[in-house]
């Protein structure tokens, strides 16, 4: 359906030319009812179709279109969409004045008072959002981490809750916008495109996800060992340290899958070089093979921005190839980053992507990593503006210069609407808005997609170096689809207890964003950590999706290994996390095809249980696995709220009531407070050091019967690594009951494991008999107080069916 409209009156010309005719067109399809409003007689910019990777193949049990329904008036101008099994209107502009004018686009949708909104970031903050008062600038923006503003990804989407059922609502545009939560309202002022809203029925917060990511792009498919433990720093002086590190976690027998390098093992900090005498070539060669001859991997950062110098490949090639984003006179735009003076590359043309293709191969021939870290994509520059055209050289950093002001004001586009960017003026610490890129953009309309399409270029890099092989690329600053082609990190996050409390919403806002692999600097990054701050911190840290361990320069030391205290906790809540690895691999299975979260928000999984609306201090990991993590200095326990339903201690069995809220003791020499969920099957393996060396380890399965002696599970795996499987997978599904346990499904995929063992939990009586094949089975025990069945000793295959009974 189109819908034309004129303006309604005299323009108002708020902050502009206001449009004089603008469209309306309505699709209604199985994901999503898409609203877009446009000036048909304006050539606005719109994100490209090839940013996203739509999901072509979705299907949901129930279409959009037969749960939602688009209405509207047209004089004056409003719609609004209801649910249609509730008849509750979900999103509404009725007697709010949409605004349409050149660099100013307003729409405002009423809302419930205290309206429980998730999402709109990224952003320090509580997930759910303050519905009294919440200013979100979508901005891409260098900043370390401060609560409420605008930092480096910008995700225009968010959940509302309602009365037990969710619905969602997305804003696809680029340009620089605000989003703002205040008087029962939701308002989008946007400083031009389209406004391009999908909306999202739900009922269940999963379907909406699943939906949106089907719309936007789903999570990539993740290699098996991108879920060990990652250790990284900012200021490993040398190679010789790196080293140092990677085997003080083998002496301390702290799981170590993945080492990392920050930039310091540039030369010059200069991607695709390394430091002659403190990162030889040869010897990081040699370091890598070892790694790898272990099983273990590397990862090493590098920044989009490249120094300007004539003897440097990346850079004379580029110029070349005309791969740098350009003033608007046509010369290349010159800016400030760790190496000097330094181009940006624009993604928008497409001689950029081989160009960095090709930087990436030529390096990685030398220095095979088995992942990229992309960082400072925002992207940063640290002059205000461009730095001037003809510079060249390496300039102090020019925040150590006293006058250094970033109180310039906006120069070109000049809007009239200023959205609050918490920098101010939209140039500081960035590429300037007045730069141009490939066919006449301008960096002011593209500027949120320049993280993304770095992401786009550098998984395409490592593609066709090996397109056989999984990708591992991890981003800072993320757009909506970024979940399609990397990983994510909160950023620069510090060393302190809010920090930690604050890595939650963050993790869980990126499940919603369709970025499951995420994770925060695990002790902290700004500042010095203490020994309690990174016990905790490891505790949780362990089981985040993307687990790293990352530290600023300059600031103590805080590897796990550090203190003893830390060195044992973390070997604890490691080695639970690796036991669990098939579980959480299987999570990200469904996250890839699905979109469903691998940390679970407490609000979506119990979305009928209004108690839990703004529980974001514990997660579910997985559909079964409760953590309750320590987030307070001198605590000594936790206080834990569980969600109805039986739950049983991951560690001892025993059974905890659901329906309330226990008080669990976490003294600092203990295990982190993990429970199963009633109603579940977890699988876990032997866990090892390295995850390769786990391929074939025994498994057991806990079994958590519910209130009606129910459990059922499943399992994905297949090799971890290959792009396509070829059809060599596995999918396995449990169940159990007061009879037994049924374990079938497909066999694709040979692992050459063997389940060891199976502890049911809840059995309310004793069985009379165990039997394997109908064949009577002696190793097992009951406890008629604890409710638990231990089967033990067994030898059955993880790669065909079987059947126990009892
Ligand atoms: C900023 C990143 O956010 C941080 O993780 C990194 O250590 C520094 N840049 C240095 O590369």
């Amino acid at each position: 359906m189109v819908i034309g409209l004129t303006l309604d009156g005299p323009p108002c010309n708020r902050y502009g030319q206001d449009s004089e005719n603008l469209e309306v067109q309505v699709t209604m399809e199985r994901a999503r009812i898409h609203v877009k409003i446009l000036d048909p007689n304006e050539n606005a910019f719109e994100v490209p179709e090839d940013l996203l990777a739509p999901d072509h193949s979705f299907n949901p049990k129930v279409s959009a279109e037969s749960l939602l329904e688009f209405h509207y008036e047209s004089e004056p101008f409003s719609f609004w969409i209801r649910r249609k099994d509730t008849g509750e209107t979900i999103f509404d502009t009725t007697g709010i004045p949409l605004i349409y004018e050149k660099e100013y686009r307003e729409l405002t949708s009423r809302l419930p008072h205290d309206a429980n909104i998730y999402g709109i970031g990224e952003v320090v903050s509580n997930f759910r959002r303050n519905p009294e008062y919440t200013l979100q600038p979508m901005w891409a923006r260098d900043a370390a981490d401060p609560i409420n503003q605008n930092i480096y990804g910008t995700h225009p989407f968010y959940i509302e809750l309602r009365d037990g059922k969710a619905h969602g609502v997305s804003l696809l545009n680029s340009f620089g916008m605000d989003v703002l939560l205040e008087n029962a309202t939701v308002a989008y002022k946007t400083l031009g495109g389209v406004l391009d809203f999908s909306f999202f029925a739900g009922p269940n917060s999963y379907d909406v996800i699943d939906a949106y990511t089907a719309t936007i792009g789903r999570p990539f498919q993740v290699p098996y060992w991108s879920l060990g433990f990652n250790q990284c720093r900012y200021g490993y002086h040398d190679i010789q340290i790196v080293e140092g590190v990677v085997n003080s976690y083998a002496e301390a027998k702290i799981p170590l899958e993945t080492m990392w390098t920050d930039i310091d093992y540039m030369d010059q900090y200069r991607d695709f070089t390394t430091d002659p005498v403190r990162y030889p070539t040869d010897v990081m060669r040699t370091f890598i093979d070892k790694l790898h001859s272990e099983g273990k991997h590397y990862v090493l950062i590098i920044d989009p921005a490249i120094e300007r110098d004539e003897n440097y490949p990346a850079w004379t090639e580029g110029v070349e190839q005309n791969t740098f984003i350009k003033n608007p006179d046509g010369s290349i735009y010159i800016g400030q980053v760790w190496p000097g003076y330094t181009g940006f590359p624009d993604w928008f043309n497409p001689n950029t992507t081989k160009w960095w293709s090709k930087q990436i191969s030529t390096f990685h021939s030398k220095v095979p990593v088995d992942g990229l870290w992309i960082d400072m994509n925002e992207p940063s520059s640290f002059c205000v503006g461009s730095c001037g055209t003809n510079r060249t050289g390496t300039p102090p950093y020019p925040w150590l210069d006293p006058d250094y002001d970033l109180n310039v004001p906006q120069t070109f586009p000049n809007p009239a609407y200023n959205i609050s960017n918490f920098y101010g003026n939209l140039s500081v610490h960035t590429v300037s808005t007045e730069a141009t890129h490939y066919n006449g953009l301008t960096e002011f309309q593209v500027h949120n997609l320049f993280g993304h399409m770095e992401a786009i270029a550098t998984r395409k890099a490592l593609l066709d170096i090996a397109p056989e092989k999984r990708t591992f690329v991890l981003g800072r600053s993320t757009f909506p689809s970024s979940g399609h082609h990397e990983a994510h990190w909160t950023g620069d996050n510090a060393s302190k207890w809010e920090y930690l409390r604050y890595s939650i919403p963050g993790i869980l806002s990126f499940q919603m964003f369709g970025v499951p692999l995420v994770g925060s600097d695990i002790c902290g990054f700004n500042g010095n950590t203490t020994e309690e701050l990174c016990l905790r911190w490891m505790q949780l840290g362990s089981f985040y999706p993307f687990s790293r361990n990352h530290n600023v320069k300059g600031a103590i030391s805080q590897e796990a290994y550090r203190w003893p205290s830390v060195a044992e906790a973390s070997r604890k809540a490691l080695n639970t996390r690796y036991s669990l690895l098939p579980y959480i691999y299987t999570q990200f299975q469904y996250a890839h095809t699905s979109g469903l979260p691998v940390w679970r928000p407490l609000p979506f999984e119990f979305q009928d249980d209004p108690s839990f609306l703004s529980n974001e201090e514990e997660i579910l990991l997985g559909p079964a696995i409760l953590v309750s993590p320590v987030l307070t200095e001198n605590a000594d326990a936790v206080e834990a709220a569980f969600p109805k339903g039986v739950w049983y201690n991951f560690y001892n069995y025993e059974k905890v009531e659901g329906g309330k809220t226990h008080l669990l003791p976490a003294p600092l020499d203990g295990d982190i407070p993990l429970h199963i969920r009633g109603g579940h099957v977890v699988p876990i393996q032997k866990p090892e050091l390295v995850i390769a060396d786990m391929a074939h380890n025994p498994f057991k399965l806990l079994v958590a019967l519910d209130e009606r002696e129910e459990a059922t599970g499943s399992m994905y795996f297949d090799d971890g690594e290959s792009t396509d499987v070829r059809g060599y997978f596995s999918e396995v599904r449990y169940t159990a009951d007061t009879r037994g346990i049924r374990y079938e499904g497909r066999f694709n995929y040979y692992t050459g494991a063997n389940l060891e063992s199976v502890v049911v939990m809840g059995l309310k009586r004793k069985p009379e008999r165990v039997t394997i094949y109908g064949i009577e089975y002696g190793s097992w025990t009951y406890d008629a107080a604890k409710e638990l069945l231990t089967i033990t000793e067994l030898e059955l295959s993880m790669d065909t069916r079987f059947e126990i009974k009892f």
